[in-house]
């Protein structure tokens, strides 16, 4: 019986609200699903459904392991992490980009003069190849958030981080070098879980892709 239930992982911050929106149009929602809830699983006991509210980097780990069948997560949490899942659908929503950015006054010539100094972010895999792939070799200091900070106090030459609106760019001075990567949320879903709960999962994945559509 326990198998029957599908357990959904939706990340804190930016996407929740959006996430829950989306699930809300075809149905798949649960008493109490709020992001401040201090209840950590929300259960749908009619419907079989499980949602579970994970901080933002942790959703490819949950869905990895089957802990959680389905998740929401950006693309760029994704190529970070590095796991083994499946991409069902992009979502087309939390469009954001992930890029390169210094402070205005301290801007060199080229990308190249970069190379060799310091650079402060969430994402050192996806830094680290896209310098590799230039030729560059950084050090990279991994920092959990407010990233911006980095540069401004002299932690960093630079960063590497998401840029949504340009308003916090703005505000701290900072300006793009480099756009690294293109990002948008993706419906993702462990391997296994997707064979054993297939009629199930398709025929959310056909319910949302008709949402889509109509959006
Ligand atoms: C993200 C990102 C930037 C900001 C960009 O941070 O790391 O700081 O949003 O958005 P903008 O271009 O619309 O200003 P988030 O709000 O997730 O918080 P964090 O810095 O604590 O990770």
């Amino acid at each position: 019986m326990n198998n029957e239930y599908i357990t959904i992982a939706l990340p804190k911050g930016k996407l929740f609200g959006l996430s829950t929106d989306l699930f809300e149009k075809i149905g798949w929602t649960a008493e109490g699903l709020e992001e401040k809830s201090r209840k950590l699983v929300i259960t749908n006991e009619d419907q079989r459904l499980n949602f579970i509210i994970t901080k933002t980097a942790d959703v490819p780990t949950y869905v990895e392991y089957g802990a959680a069948d389905i998740g929401i997560i950006g693309k760029d949490v994704i190529e970070e992490s590095g796991k083994d899942i499946y991409e069902l659908l992009d979502l087309g929503f939390g469009k954001c980009h992930l890029m390169m950015a210094v402070p205005k006054d301290r801007k060199r010539p080229t990308l190249q003069d970069y190379a060799h100094t310091r650079v402060v972010t969430k994402f050192p895999h996806i830094a680290e190849k896209f310098f590799t792939s230039q030729g560059m070799q950084m050090e990279y200091i991994k920092l959990n958030g407010s990233i911006e900070l980095g540069p401004i106090i002299g932690l960093s030459d630079s960063i590497v981080d998401i840029v949504e609106t340009g308003t916090t760019l703005r505000e701290n001075n900072l300006e793009e070098i480099v756009n690294i990567m293109d990002a948008t949320a993706r419906l993702i879903v462990n391997p296994v879980s997707f064979r054993l709960k297939f009629d199930r999962i398709n025929a959310m994945v056909n319910e949302l892709k008709k949402v889509l559509q109509s959006q």
